[in-house]
């Protein structure tokens, strides 16, 4: 099995969709493609996708999203939105490659530090990160309202 990890492109989102139902955020294509749409000139943002082929055939197996976090009173630093990997290619490796994709990209971006929030029930999800590097530096709850 070869892996390659490129940007995100319009045409991974059918299987992007899948993936985002896989982490528990289904969303319908249209709705997808448009928030593609307003993300996908923003150089502050990184979109990649792990695509996975063999002899015969290639499909998309996992995409990461991260952003830089401007902060006025802490240093800028790059956080990680979303990464998920297809439940049949998981502890192959792939997540590991699409993390070291983003702390390739954030020197670009002029940031020294990466994070990244993990719902508590994730426990295999935090090994994952802990493994890479990545300590638990801080638990807190989310507050939110819609207006
Ligand atoms: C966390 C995740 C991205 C790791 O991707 P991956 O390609 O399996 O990662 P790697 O192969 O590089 O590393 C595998 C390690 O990740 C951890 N892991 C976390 N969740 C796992 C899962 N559901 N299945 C297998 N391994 C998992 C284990 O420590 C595993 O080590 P092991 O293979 O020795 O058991 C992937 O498991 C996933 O998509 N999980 C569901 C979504 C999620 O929790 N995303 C993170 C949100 S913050």
């Amino acid at each position: 099995m070869n892996v390659q990890i490129r940007r995100l492109a319009e045409n991974d989102l059918p299987e992007v969709g899948e993936l985002s139902r896989q982490l528990g955020y289904p969303i319908p294509q249209e709705k997808l493609k448009k928030q593609f749409d307003d993300l996908k000139n923003h150089v502050e943002h990184f979109m990649a996708v792990a695509e996975v082929s063999d002899a015969t055939a290639k499909r998309v197996a996992g995409f990461i999203h991260a952003n830089k976090y401007l902060d006025l009173i802490e240093p800028h630093t790059v956080q990680i939105i979303a990464l998920v990997v297809d439940e049949n290619t998981r502890s192959l490796g792939l997540g590991a490659k699409l993390v070291r994709a983003v702390e390739e990209w954030t020197p670009s971006m002029n940031v020294k530090e990466i994070w990244v929030r993990s719902n508590i029930k994730r426990e295999r999800a935090h090994e994952f990160y802990k493994r890479l590097g990545y300590p638990i530096v801080k638990t807190s709850h989310k507050f939110s309202k819609f207006v």
